[in-house]
């Protein structure tokens, strides 16, 4: 059981890396293998609107995404943290959601010129198990939260709940706080246990089925 946990925080170790290590230490604990990637640093640019990647079958940028791309058709579960900026996910975080949902289509569909819909067979990231992690100082989570949910809901991945949005609060005056915020803490620990327990049940239907 791998989870793969990407911050998109510009700075490194920050408050959203700190609630994204709090989830993924909890999961370790029940038992997921776990990787931490800071997008900060890295050079990935965004969709350049190219297409090759509908021949080619991958994205066809040669950048740092190649590298993150690969992990994520690796991993069970993602979780996708972003702080909030102007109410927005991160410009890092939409360069690699764009990239990834656009480049993952297209490595299993052809593109076809019918007047039908497509016929679509699925997604390189079909069946990921996905969850959004956002952090702000006080407002426009719902916004960036929702960014991260309609990448997921699009590209054929399976959304894991939890009884609150998985939301940090730190960072006024760009201070390094999220230790503080215990709510936010107790939310990242139940939304490990939550991805852990999806990832499980859905491996157990499919070895029942083998059996
Ligand atoms: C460019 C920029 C835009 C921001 N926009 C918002 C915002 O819309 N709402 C908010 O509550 N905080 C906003 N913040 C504050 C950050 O979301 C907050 O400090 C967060 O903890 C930073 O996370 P990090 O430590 O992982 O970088 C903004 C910060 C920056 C630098």
């Amino acid at each position: 059981m791998k989870i793969l946990g990407i911050c998109s925080s510009p700075r490194m170790e920050g408050n959203t890396f700190y609630y994204l290590k709090t989830a993924l230490s909890e999961a370790e604990k029940l038992g997921a293998e776990t990787e931490l990637i800071q997008l900060s640093g890295k050079k990935i640019s965004g969709c350049r609107t190219c297409y090759e990647c509908v021949n080619a079958k991958k994205c066809t940028q040669e950048d740092d995404f190649q590298e993150i791309f690969e992990k994520i058709t690796r991993a069970d579960g993602l979780l996708l943290a972003s702080p909030v900026y102007h109410s927005c996910i991160t410009p890092e975080m939409k360069c690699v959601l764009d990239r990834a949902g656009f480049s993952g289509r297209w490595a299993k569909n052809e593109m076809k010129e019918t007047k039908s819909s497509y016929e679509w067979k699925g997604s390189a990231l079909s069946g990921k198990i996905v969850a959004p992690v956002t952090v702000a100082r006080r407002a426009g989570q719902n916004f960036a939260f929702a960014e991260i949910l309609l990448w997921a809901a699009a590209n054929d991945c399976i959304i894991v709940g939890n009884t609150y949005w998985n939301v940090g609060v730190a960072g006024k005056g760009g201070a390094y706080n999220a230790n503080e915020d215990q709510e936010g803490i107790g939310i990242m620990t139940r939304l490990a246990g939550n991805m852990v327990d999806v990832i499980k049940k859905l491996n157990a239907e499919v070895n029942y089925e083998q059996a």
